[in-house]
């Protein structure tokens, strides 16, 4: 099932997300329906908040940029209740987009080494370190889960120049290739 995204002034994309628990029903449906939704969007990662939930979860798929950077080909992976444990390395600007903030892509700066712990589907517990790109997107999904958006990490001044894209955007006055839920 594909579901509407949710954008920028939806307070549900504000909520701290609480972690799923063992008894979860449906995580294999939840799971599938996330990936169904961002691949419609052409997205690269969703978290939970952007289908309207305040679960600990988000995906991430970068295969499709396998032909460009191999190792990438088979990176495909869900994040069950992660937490970030180390961010290291130098601090990398790059540009970023988010499917809940269509059409405004800025530069952020970000690690560039991410140490996180996660369940995945079968609920086995891991703890790896990922760098470059990867780091990348789980930094961006990870800060979905925590209430945080790209446009956060942007100085005072950028902010202000965002100030009435960013409402168009919760008015619902913009175009996507995809449905998205616009906030009350
Ligand atoms: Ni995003």
């Amino acid at each position: 099932m594909i579901y509407p995204i949710t954008v920028y002034g939806d307070p549900v994309l504000r909520k701290i997300t609480t972690d799923i628990d063992q008894g979860f029903i449906g995580l294999e449906k939840l799971v599938e329906d996330m990936f169904e939704t961002m691949h419609n969007a052409e997205g690269v990662g969703l978290a939970a908040p952007q289908i309207g939930l305040t679960c600990r979860i988000f995906v991430i798929d970068l295969s499709a940029l396998g032909e460009d950077e191999p190792s990438l080909k088979d990176f495909k992976k869900v994040f069950i209740n992660p937490r970030i444990l180390e961010e290291d390395g130098e601090k990398v600007l790059m540009e970023e987009g988010c499917l809940s903030i269509p059409g405004l892509r800025e530069e952020v700066l970000r690690y560039d080494t991410v140490r996180i712990s996660y369940l995945d589907t079968d609920l086995k517990e891991h703890d790896e370190v990922f760098t470059g790109f990867p780091a990348r997107v789980i930094q961006h999904e990870y800060d979905h889960l925590e209430g945080v958006m790209f446009v956060d990490h942007c100085s005072p001044l950028k902010k202000r120049i965002l100030k009435g894209k960013l409402s168009d955007i919760t008015k619902g006055q913009v175009s996507t290739s995809y449905r998205i839920k616009v906030p009350k």
